[in-house]
């Protein structure tokens, strides 16, 4: 379905934003459709659940949004199941659907807002576990030229929020469905700290798991249906252990996590948080009062004051402790002046 669009409640901020042509496909059929019809000189940009996008007001030429269903169970040797799934279903919906088959692996992901879709593009990741783990293929077309192909897991170069979707070697893929190997004796995934300390006594399961991670999610991270929010606007900042280590020295209780290729990640929250900005709010946005990795919508209809206060808090900590925060959402668009007329 063609149409020009307001983007209004195709994004989580709830930000006044619109595409001069925004097409909706929910089959690889409409998709090519569209793919054929869009303006060869103009871009074509994607959207799945809209829920870590941070929108300019013009989204210049197509955009696609890919509402693509289905879960299809492909093998199943009795232990490890591949599913593969649409890339238009939402993350948590999936989440719990695996879970009530006893395919397990991706309880700690649960009710991270977005599609299946999105979720390779920035390794979604939570208490613990990335989602990477339990990809086995991500479906993709190509965008300028239709091609398909089917992506192994390492050909998709999955970092901390990361992948080669973000990259130059990879943008011109659209994820259409994702596969899942997903493993009904996975090792339950309980040593994150606020998880295990949710845990406590509690006997290991993933049903514990589930119910724990949702319990958390809740009460520390508002709900993008209620609230306008992103989740973490910042991504933890990577490091050596070296650095961390000296870091730490000076800031005693910072927390520090395990990364790959030899890295570790330290709390963007924790660092924000010592130079007091939680609660704070300006122009219609605020810091959590709750994470002050997240800030909220109380009012704005624009980008301009989400990145002006993020631009700010990041900052702060570059001045406070010499580490460069880095945003987590992706920023999309053009201002009505930057676009062509
Ligand atoms: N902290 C503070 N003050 C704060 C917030 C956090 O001191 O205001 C401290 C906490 O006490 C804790 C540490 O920072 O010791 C880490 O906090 P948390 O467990 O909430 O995790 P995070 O590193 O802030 C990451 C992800 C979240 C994910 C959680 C749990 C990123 C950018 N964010 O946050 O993902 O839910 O871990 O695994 O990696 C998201 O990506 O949108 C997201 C919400």
């Amino acid at each position: 379905m063609r149409t020009s669009g307001d983007l209004t409640r195709f994004n989580t901020l709830g930000l006044n934003a619109t595409a001069n042509h925004l097409v909706t496909v929910s089959t690889l059929v409409e998709l090519d459709k569209a793919l054929h019809e869009a303006v060869v000189s103009e871009p074509i940009e994607v959207l799945g659940g809209g829920s870590n996008v941070v929108l300019q007001p013009v989204i210049e030429g197509t955009l696609l949004h890919v509402a693509i269903k289905g879960r299809e169970l492909r093998a199943d040797d009795g232990r490890v199941a591949v599913v593969c799934v649409g890339a238009g279903e939402t993350w948590h919906d999936f989440v719990v659907w695996c879970h009530h088959r006893g395919l397990n692996g991706l309880a700690n992901l649960a009710l991270i807002p977005g599609s299946v879709g999105a979720a390779p593009i920035q390794n979604i990741g939570a208490y613990g576990v990335e989602v990477a783990q339990w990809i086995r293929a991500v479906h993709v077309t190509n965008r300028y030229s239709g091609e398909r192909l089917q992506l192994s897991r390492d050909a998709c170069e999955f970092g901390y929020r990361d992948s080669i979707f973000k990259h130059e070697a990879g943008a011109h893929w659209i994820v259409t469905a994702v596969e899942f190997a997903l493993d009904r004796q996975a090792v339950v995934q309980a040593s994150y700290p606020s998880l295990r300390a949710r845990l406590s006594d509690a006997p290991l399961s993933h049903d514990a798991v589930l119910a724990a991670v949702m319990a958390i999610r809740r009460e520390r991270l508002p709900d993008p249906v209620v609230t306008p929010n992103v989740g973490s606007f910042f991504k933890n900042p990577l490091m050596s252990q070296d650095d961390a280590d000296v870091l730490a020295r000076h800031q005693p209780g910072l927390p520090i996590f395990p990364a790959s290729e030899g890295l570790v990640k330290v709390s963007a929250g924790w660092l924000i948080d010592r130079l007091d900005w939680r609660g704070v709010e300006r122009n219609g946005v605020k810091v959590s009062d709750d994470h002050a990795l997240v800030l909220i919508g109380c009012g704005a209809t624009s980008a301009t004051p989400w990145l002006a206060l993020a631009d700010d808090i990041a900052k702060s900590v570059e001045s406070a402790f010499g580490v460069a925060l880095e945003l987590e959402p992706r920023v999309m668009g053009c201002t009505a002046e930057s676009a062509k007329s």
